[in-house]
């Protein structure tokens, strides 16, 4: 079987992990949570950055840090994944869903301030399959009604919008460092305070509510609790698989170019055939090749898709199931048909396998298989 998604090593995480151990410094905030920052910061100048256990407590902080609470609103797209409502909504906040655009499957801005009232505090746009969206409208609009804005980049990190990296603009943006994702350490985030006035908290925040990094520093000799907060860290053993992936960035970002164009080159024609939509985004806007996708013209088409190349040995998947029509989402109120075009667009998306390891002749085979189910298509 020809996996969905593989892992990738890229040889130094052995000797920076032992390197790690070696230390006896194995919580946060110690050398490699250093490193990794300090690399982040020389490639594409992101200060504030605070690694964390994964993406899911990256929102967990952002929204904590902007004080989300009982009864506020939040804007967000209803396709995306479930830690984008859960974070604030374990603050007791109501996730207010806003459609998404059938071109990249990113928020769509345009729909964005009718759903604004007197109670909305933050949007959480994001960023799928590693395209930005459109931040810069997002930020005009954060900016007339006072809003904060929380990018959730899980999918993004080292995509870039008009030439900066992705969660550069917003008030605070978050990244994943999951398994799944371009740059792993198994379980792993960050969180980016772009506001430099909130960058205080967020280390008391993030240290269980103390100030222990003035302790870590030389700064003080004791620490005690200061704020409100829980533990956001990234042990350092992970933290130095981390920087093994995040030195390589440029390495994997080609390894997984080469899959996305030859994906592009082989079924673009599809495309003009009427078969499916492949994703389109602007000029200004670089993906780091997280995922491809296919939009084909039914949901039957796309569930018989999936069926017919696991028969042939290829894992190929769909994507979120529309939060508002999830179980929690009916649970909290929200019917099936609410965002229409959501649920519409989010029934006929397939993803392709895309890994660095991906070997040209199972590329080769994945490109070859859905040809021959194509022409099923056709025939039938
Ligand atoms: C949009 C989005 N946000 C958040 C997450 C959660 O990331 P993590 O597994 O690092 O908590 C995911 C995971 O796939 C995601 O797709």
């Amino acid at each position: 079987m020809i996996p969905f998604n593989l892992p990738y090593i890229t040889g130094n995480e052995i000797s920076y992990i032992s390197d790690a151990l070696a230390s006896g410094s194995h919580a946060g905030n110690y050398n490699y949570n250093n490193r990794v920052k300090d690399l982040i910061f020389q490639k594409y100048g992101l200060e504030g950055v605070f690694l964390t256990p994964s993406c899911t407590a990256a929102l967990e902080m952002g929204a904590l840090l902007a004080n989300i609470q009982l009864g506020d609103e939040v804007i967000l797209p209803s396709f995306t994944f479930s830690s984008t409502a859960n974070a604030i909504l374990i603050f007791g906040a109501k996730p207010v869903f806003c459609e998404i655009r059938p071109s990249d499957m990113n928020i769509d801005v345009s729909q964005i301030e009718k759903l604004i009232t007197p109670r909305t505090k933050m949007i959480i746009p994001i960023d799928y399959a590693g395209v930005p969206c459109d931040i810069d409208e997002i930020m005009i609009i954060a900016e007339k009604y006072n809003l904060t804005v929380m990018q959730d980049c899980a999918q993004s990190y080292g995509s870039l919008y008009k030439g900066e990296i992705s969660g550069e603009k917003a008030h605070l943006a978050c990244y994943s460092f999951h398994d799944t994702k371009n740059f792993s350490c198994g379980e792993g985030g960050a969180l980016v305070v772009n506001k430099p006035e909130w960058r205080e908290r967020a280390e008391y925040m993030a240290e269980k509510g103390t100030d222990r990094t003035k302790v870590i520093d030389g700064l003080q000799n004791k620490y005690s609790w200061i704020e409100k907060g829980s533990s956001y860290l990234l042990s350092d053993i992970l933290a130095a698989m981390l920087l093994a992936q995040l030195e390589k960035e440029e390495e994997i970002k080609e390894k997984r170019k080469i899959i996305y164009d030859t994906y592009l080159s082989k079924l673009k024609k599809y495309e003009s055939q009427g078969y499916f939509v492949i994703q389109h985004f602007e000029e200004y806007k670089k993906t780091n090749y997280h995922c491809f996708w296919l939009i084909f013209n039914s949901n039957r088409e796309r569930e018989l898709f999936i069926d017919l190349m696991k028969r042939k040995g290829i894992a190929a998947y769909s994507s979120y199931v529309p939060l508002h029509s999830s179980k929690m989402g009916l649970q909290l109120g929200y019917k099936k048909n609410d965002l229409p075009l959501t649920e519409d667009l989010a029934g006929r998306l397939v993803r392709l396998p895309l890994y660095p390891n991906l070997k040209t002749e199972d590329l080769e085979s994945v490109i070859k298989a859905t040809e021959e189910v194509l022409n099923e298509f056709k025939a039938a």
